[in-house]
């Protein structure tokens, strides 16, 4: 089945493919620039974002917001942001991997309509599932890595910087990096 943007938005909204289905109270789909070719990815959605139903809307969402802002990307304008899972796990607990797994085929979808030239991974689960199954997030973050045509690389989890505001200079570091490397790829 070939989807288009809304026809797979349609049908995700509907997914029952898991047990998430129950407690949510919205899917939570993406959003962005569906011609934007940097994508980032989280792990799934909390509370602020079940609610909305938008990814990252809480106080993760705005420090995420401001770290874009200073490498001049916006959600608005030229990335797309989706997670690993679209309903939120109860009590904000990591996904579980039969979740994982029911999932991530929405995200393959969205993958295979946006084309993105970069992905970046925010936090370890995403990173596991999407770049190495036994990443080292603290060591590795914002390594980059050519998978099938694709930049991958992988940073800290913005709610892992509010616990631990000591690690926000090393992903801004990150940040920096990926500016490097959309301008030597002429994008966003
Ligand atoms: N954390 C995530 O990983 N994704 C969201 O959308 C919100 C918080």
């Amino acid at each position: 089945m070939e989807y288009t943007w809304e026809t797979l938005r349609q049908d995700c909204l509907q997914c029952r493919k898991c047990a998430l289905c129950e407690t949510r109270s919205n899917v939570v789909f993406g959003v962005g620039n569906e011609n934007a070719r940097v994508l980032f990815i989280g792990e799934g959605p909390g509370q602020n974002e079940d609610l909305q139903g938008e990814p990252f809307v809480g106080r993760g969402g705005q420090l995420l917001d401001k770290m874009l802002a200073a490498v001049d990307l916006d959600r608005s304008k030229n990335i797309y942001i989706a997670n690993i899972v679209k309903c939120r796990p109860p009590k904000n607990r990591d996904p579980l991997p039969e979740e994982q797994d029911a999932c991530i085929g929405w995200l393959r979808e969205q993958v295979r309509l946006l084309r993105p030239q970069v992905i970046v991974c925010l936090g370890r689960i995403a990173a596991m599932k999407l770049i190495k199954p036994d990443i080292r997030i603290t060591k590795e973050h914002g390594v980059f890595w050519e998978k099938n045509g694709v930049w991958m690389t992988a940073t800290l989890h913005p709610a892992a910087l509010l616990r631990n505001p000591a690690q926000k200079p090393a992903a801004f570091e990150d940040f920096l990096k990926l500016r490097e490397k959309l301008d030597e790829l002429g994008i966003a």
